[in-house]
């Protein structure tokens, strides 16, 4: 028997899935963004979370001014099957109006990273989070965990992560409070604030971030649950004043670009490799590539994420920076840029406007793992 048309149209309607994911739609790098109202996306310090099939993109919800650097609203959610365009989700971690709360609106909520616990289901969000009213001082993780990728994501607990535990391979001169700051945080826990999370292929999840006054990054095992520290960590490029962390894995290595430390201002960015995520990281250089002044600003941005895009059989990296506009925060631009490679050496070339079939051109490594959208 025939099938009639408007059961073979539904049918290929269910079983199509996905809408296939257009190459063609441009990045413009510094640009505004607008999302799927037309709207100039607000999240700031962001990441990306791979789910499903479906990106979905986590930061800071700035408002206007200078005042917008405090978290007035939360984290911000967006999602996308094609990177380019993208649907304002909502604020999936909401500010509190409690005086009490963490994080009551006007305190700091920075670099908001998602996950996804497969023996929990859980979605968890980390954050740095600073206090309301007390500048940068408390250098604090917050914990938010949620159901459903999008939120609403509910605030756990806040701390100075890893108290009561030594990293790994510390030098026993660095254990006198007297001279040491990790020794001074001790028993507190350390100092965190610029921050970045990462999932490995053994599914251990990692949280980097910029401790010891804001001089040594520092990597640290999460617990099974993603939701605390695991006690072991380490220290990454010690007294190298890093911050602003986005690691990937490629071919087995991990490969970090971070920047310098100069406020909301630009600077050169970094980049190191380490065979072993625990280091020793070897110093690759500025990844910038360009003039002198583009390589001296990073092209005005400084690094929040990169996230790793498997397309046709191949794995290629996007470098996400952020072009902080601390007067005017809700301002704040987006630089994504290709990595590309240079004797074994990650870098980044500014582009006007870019594809996602200008990455698929670029030379690549296999994917071992199956691939997702776009
Ligand atoms: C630089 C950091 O990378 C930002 O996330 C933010 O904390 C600013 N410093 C604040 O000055």
């Amino acid at each position: 028997m025939k099938t009639p048309i408007f059961l073979t149209l539904a049918i290929g309607l269910l079983c199509a899935g996905p809408a296939l994911a257009q190459t063609d739609k441009a990045f413009e790098p510094g640009a505004v963004w607008p999302d799927d109202k037309g709207v100039h996306i607000n999240a700031h310090g962001g990441g990306i979370l791979e789910h499903a099939g479906v990106y979905y993109w986590f930061g800071e919800h700035k408002t206007e001014g200078g005042a917008g650097n405090l978290a007035q609203v939360g984290v911000h959610v967006y999602s996308s099957r094609n990177l380019t365009d993208w649907r304002d989700e909502g604020i999936a971690l909401a500010v509190a109006d409690d005086p009490l709360s963490d994080i009551v609106k006007g305190s700091v909520i920075e670099r908001p990273k998602v996950i996804y616990n497969p023996g929990t289901r859980k979605f968890v969000m980390w954050f740095h989070l600073e206090l309301k009213g007390q500048g940068y001082s408390a250098a604090r993780s917050g914990v938010a965990v949620a159901d459903k990728v999008t939120g609403p994501y509910v605030y756990q607990t806040s701390f100075r992560p890893n108290a009561g535990a030594w990293p790994i391979h510390l030098a026993e001169d660095q254990k006198d409070p007297a001279t040491s700051v990790i020794a001074r945080d001790h028993k507190t826990g350390q100092m965190a604030r610029d921050m970045t999370l990462f999932v490995d292929d053994d599914g251990a999840a990692y949280h980097l971030y910029a401790s010891e006054e804001n001089h040594t990054l520092h990597i640290s095992r999460l617990s099974p649950d993603f939701q605390r520290p695991a006690g072991e960590y380490a220290r990454m490029m010690p007294f190298a004043d890093d911050e602003a962390p986005a690691i990937f894995k490629r071919e087995g290595s991990y490969y970090l670009v971070t920047s310098g430390l100069s406020g909301w201002a630009p600077n050169a960015a970094r980049s190191y490799v380490a065979s072993h995520i625990y280091g020793p990281w070897t110093a690759l250089g500025n990844p910038v590539r360009g003039t002198p002044e583009q390589a001296k600003i990073t092209f005005g941005g400084q690094s929040t994420h990169a996230m790793t895009l498997k397309r046709k059989g191949c794995e290629r990296q996007i470098l996400m920076l952020d072009i902080w506009r601390p007067k005017n925060a809700i301002d704040g631009r987006y630089a994504w840029l290709p990595v590309e490679w240079e004797a074994g050496k990650p870098v980044v070339r500014w582009r006007e406007r870019w594809t996602l079939a200008d990455l698929d051109a670029l030379p690549c490594h296999s994917a071992a793992t199956p691939e997702a959208t776009p």
